[in-house]
């Protein structure tokens, strides 16, 4: 009898996914989650080591969180946010003020990484046009960097692979350079690392020579997760937005994978100790349950906001502020700033380090492992892709780890984890024990 599941190859198109693999590899049909686990059809379990593309922060379908949602949804499903407001919108609001800082004086919501990330750069631009300094209409961002697929957001991707199709489309971006450390810790996140670097010279220069043309200057703090978890140090993050602030340039920390409590800090922009003129979250924000975005913006932009209507932002979408998303993210903000929270997370990021440096022990196809709290990277060798059909390491890893109950999505040849923070030293154990096997018998390592 067909399933309902065999009728997708014919009706859907999947976000990054290539047609000719779904073949080979078809999407797995899920029909519940809990905590960790993700269920498929069978009623297997897959442990979900990337949280849902670093969503699950708190773990799927947590109990406080559901509930939140539960006792919004009969009384207040949605209102449209212009010349509306409700308590949620408003009580979020306060909560992430609170997390960014003394600084801090607006929020903006919007509904996906990629829209906060387009309201961040439209606001540096009409900032500076309202101020009187229109020439300022070009961004500045860093090699490896990634902030969405929408037009504006792409051109500021530092990663080529996200571009190419469409670099005709794109407003070209100044791209600094970045160094990488392809062995790191997260008590590295904690010095001056990257800061006398040639790429932090370069950067600065490169600042420095356009500066009158750059609105503003967009950053992933701590780590490039879609630029293969580079990890550039907070010296280098902090020598370069010090730098672009210095010369006027407004900059934009994008937080949407970093931020929220990945780092076992709130914002991993802390521990460079940065203060950006925006801070974009998402992703993890709603606790991963809804589509939720918001733009943290510096106390005193607004101002160049005020007088005749022509000077207002107009930038909205139809669901910004939805009262069900901000009740699911104030839940989740509570519980990440509940007073044991912060210890617990450090203690699973010590866990995590722990069972890393078993897997790089234990697999000689792993040439550098590093962490930065809940994230962990493991480069896989060179040569690892000859042992591999086609070359493909990230579709091989993909297919081996589902073959063992895991839910891994490698950036090329690295492999990574970030995983819900609710796992147990039985998952953790589980999550090392698999990626070992999964390593070794998608590159034949074994
Ligand atoms: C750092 C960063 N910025 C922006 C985005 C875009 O977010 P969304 O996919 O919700 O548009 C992502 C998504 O992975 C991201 O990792």
């Amino acid at each position: 009898m067909p399933q309902p599941f065999d009728r997708d190859a014919e009706v859907l198109w999947h976000p990054a996914s290539h047609f000719a693999d779904q073949a080979v590899l078809p999407p797995v049909p899920i029909v519940r989650a809990a905590g960790a686990y993700l269920y498929d059809a069978d009623g297997r379990p897959i442990l979900d080591a990337i949280s849902s593309w670093w969503t699950a922060l708190h773990g799927h379908c947590h109990p406080r969180i559901v509930r939140a949602v539960q006792d919004q949804v009969g009384v207040l499903d949605h209102v449209m946010f212009a010349g509306f407001t409700h308590a949620p919108a408003i009580d979020l609001a306060e909560r992430l003020l609170a997390v960014a800082g003394p600084g801090y004086g607006k929020v903006f919501y919007a509904d996906c990484g990629s829209a906060a990330v387009e309201v961040a750069m439209k606001m540096a631009f009409q900032y500076h046009l309202q101020r009187g300094d229109p020439d300022r209409r070009r961004f500045a961002a860093l090699r490896r960097g990634y902030h969405g697929e929408t037009l504006g957001a792409l051109a500021a991707c530092g990663e080529p692979t996200f571009r190419a199709p469409f670099d005709p489309l794109l407003q070209p971006a100044v791209l600094l350079p970045v160094p990488s450390h392809p062995r790191h810790t997260t008590a590295d996140l904690a010095t001056d690392l990257g800061a006398a670097s040639p790429e932090a010279d370069a950067a600065v220069d490169l600042l420095r020579e356009h500066a009158g043309s750059l609105a503003a200057l967009v950053v992933e703090p701590a780590v490039q997760c879609a630029g293969r978890m580079n990890m550039p140090g907070s010296g280098y993050l902090r020598r370069v937005v010090e730098a672009a602030q210095s010369l006027g340039i407004l900059v934009i920390s994008d937080e949407i994978a970093v931020g929220l409590g990945r780092t076992t800090r709130l914002l991993a922009g802390q521990w460079a100790g940065i203060e950006p003129d925006f801070v974009c979250v998402s992703k993890a924000l709603s606790g991963g349950i809804l589509p939720l975005a918001a733009v943290v913006v510096r106390a005193g932009i607004e101002t160049a906001f005020e007088g005749p209507p022509s000077r207002s932002f107009l930038h909205s979408h139809t669901f910004t502020g939805n009262p069900i998303t901000c009740r699911a993210a104030a839940e989740s903000l509570t519980m990440l700033t509940e007073p044991e929270t912060g210890p617990r997370l450090a203690r699973l990021a010590d866990a995590l380090a722990g069972a890393a440096d078993r897997v790089a022990g234990a697999c000689r196809a792993v040439e550098a492992v590093r962490s930065a709290g809940l994230i962990v990277a493991f480069d896989l060798a060179p040569w690892v892709r000859e042992h591999v059909p086609g070359g493909r390491v990230s579709r091989a890893i993909r297919k081996a780890a589902l073959a063992r109950g895991l839910l891994l999505r490698p950036l090329h040849d690295t492999v990574y984890w970030m995983p819900p923070a609710c796992l147990s030293d039985d998952d953790v154990a589980k999550l090392a024990d698999r990626t070992a096997e999964t390593i070794e018998a998608a590159t034949g390592t074994g």
